[in-house]
């Protein structure tokens, strides 16, 4: 039976420009989907804006705009990003959609009937960069935990009855392992429950742009419950109302940020679980990227521009650098250097300059053609081996979202390519034994084709280049036993990643 997946980013806020962080998340998602898609999974894969709440107000007052004129303008950025980043999704959600304004409201209406909403009075401090609220003891250092500035506010507003929820939720993780990752992340949430759920205040009345509560317009929905929402309405709820008999949202991965694993794995679970449906399968979070060994900010000119860097090296060298570099889950640096040192070293050098070698020597003392060999030696058959021995850990390294061994696995395969060419030395053979200097390129090449269509869910463009040299329909299904078809007659050649010799480029967002 056919496998389903529903993998999805999270919805980015309109209130500024899309930088290097939020490429991020949404390259780990494409890199899944299409390895799920490789696979044979039925995959799903959504992103979108998350375009309310008092931050994208405030934001819209100061540039002299109104909130839907800049919702507009900072999510078109983020849609047409997408193409740049080659990013395979199959829908891209609005928070602004008359679809979503109606799943949000059916969706509260679900959890009023259900019993789990009632009117009260918030009292505390407000971090409008986060949209979330704080009790006094919360606080550090006179700032919200999650480093906002906050205003004591207070405020007339619905609350969702999070509080009754605690033992569900904390059974819900002991039933499903899995349900958070990495481990460290669960804990956090674990112990985050452990020390006391309050209820959770879901309207607004000090602002207006938002959803309006339905049967009391005085309120808005609140931003989180808003946004989480999302997911359900790229599913299509509420007309495609029992999610739980969906097959894709048998199988929901929701890929976040370490900063809100808490909305996701346990706001979002408790709404769900209210109104009766199965919460999600995983949140994967990951963690933050620094740039050039500080935090991004405009005042710092250090934010990375995830335009800049695909114009300049293309978008497989974007996706690759970015898998290859931080140890998902971990926090990581972004420096334009060690970019640039990856590129040149790994993409360049070491499987470009292989492609390239092997190719153009077949085009040159073969006519560009080139056919299975009868028989093998015992080098062959041993490389052959080593290079199985490396690439059949892929499938199971990216399921556990450890992408950086997973481009460690292939980098070091192609290692063993062009150490076994160093070896073999075809163009010693040109003359004295033709058919030898063929096996080689032949088992160099099958092998090269090998690792090429598990390098194709990170660089997509490139995994494809090279097939099409090879004049072969490019398909990527994941095949343990994938071989090259015995006779091969080459296309084309063309550089695969030009070395980059100059460093003087400029990476970092503008405005
Ligand atoms: N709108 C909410 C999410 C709602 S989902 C129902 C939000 N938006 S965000 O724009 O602030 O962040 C979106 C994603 O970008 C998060 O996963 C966040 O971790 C990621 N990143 C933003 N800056 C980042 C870095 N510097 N590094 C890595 N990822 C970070 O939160």
């Amino acid at each position: 039976m056919k496998k389903y997946i529903f993998i999805t980013t999270p919805i980015y806020y309109v209130n500024a420009k899309p930088h290097i962080g939020h490429a991020y998340t949404t390259i780990v998602c494409d890199v899944y989907a299409r390895f799920c898609k490789m696979m044979g999974y039925n995959v799903k894969f959504s992103t979108g804006t998350d375009e309310h709440g008092k931050k994208v107000e405030q934001s819209a007052i100061n540039n002299g705009q109104t909130p839907q004129q800049f919702a507009d303008e900072i999510s078109t950025l983020f849609k047409d990003l997408l193409p740049i980043l080659n990013i395979s999704n199959d829908d891209f959600i609005r928070t602004t959609e008359s679809r979503h304004t109606k799943t949000v409201k059916y969706f509260w209406k679900k959890l009023l009937d259900a019993g789990y909403i009632y009117l009260g009075q918030y009292e505390g401090w407000y971090d409008i960069r986060n949209e979330a609220y704080f009790s006094e003891n919360e606080l550090i250092d006179g700032k919200s935990p999650l480093g906002g500035e906050v205003t004591y506010m207070t405020e007339p507003c619905y609350f969702f009855k999070l509080s009754v929820f605690r033992d569900k939720l904390l059974k819900y993780y002991e039933e499903h392992p899995d349900f958070i990752f990495p481990i460290s992340r669960k804990n956090e949430i674990i112990s985050f429950i452990k020390q006391g759920l309050s209820d959770l205040a879901i309207s607004r009345t000090t602002f207006s742009w938002g959803i309006s509560v339905p049967n009391d317009p005085k309120h808005v929905v609140y931003v989180w419950l808003d946004a989480l929402t999302n997911y359900l309405t790229v599913n299509g709820y509420p007309e495609n109302e029992d999610q739980n008999e969906d097959p894709y949202w048998q199988n929901v991965v929701h890929f976040v940020g370490k900063e809100i694993v808490r909305f996701h794995a346990l706001y979002w679970v408790a709404f769900l679980m209210a109104v009766g449906i199965k919460p999600p399968k995983q949140v994967v979070s990951h963690g933050w990227w620094l740039s050039e060994g500080q935090k991004m900010s405009k005042s710092l000119g250090n934010v990375q521009d995830p335009y800049k860097y695909c114009k300049v090296f293309g978008s497989d060298a974007l996706r690759y650098y970015m898998l290859r570099e931080l140890s998902f889950g971990a926090d990581g640096n972004f420096s334009k250097e060690s970019f640039i040192k990856r590129y040149n070293s790994v993409l360049a050098d070491s499987y470009g300059n292989l492609c390239n070698r092997v190719l153009t020597f077949i085009q040159k003392y073969c006519d560009g053609v080139i056919s299975r060999p009868e028989t093998l030696t015992n080098d062959d058959t041993a490389f052959y081996t080593s290079v199985l021995e490396e690439i059949n850990l892929c499938p199971q390294l990216m399921h556990e979202y450890s992408f950086s061994k997973y481009l460690e696995k292939l980098e070091h395969s192609i290692t063993l390519a062009n150490q076994y060419l160093d070896i073999q030395k075809p163009w010693t053979l040109k003359v004295s034994n033709k058919n030898r200097m063929k096996a080689i390129l032949y088992t160099c090449l099958e092998n090269i084709y090998k690792i090429t269509k598990l390098l194709y869910p990170v660089m997509p463009i490139a995994s494809e280049k090279f097939i099409r040299i090879l004049n072969i329909e490019p398909e990527f299904k994941y095949n343990q036993n994938e071989k090259l078809p015995n006779n091969i007659t080459l296309g084309k050649i063309k550089i695969l990643f030009p070395k980059i010799n100059n460093d003087d480029i400029d990476v970092y967002t503008t405005v």
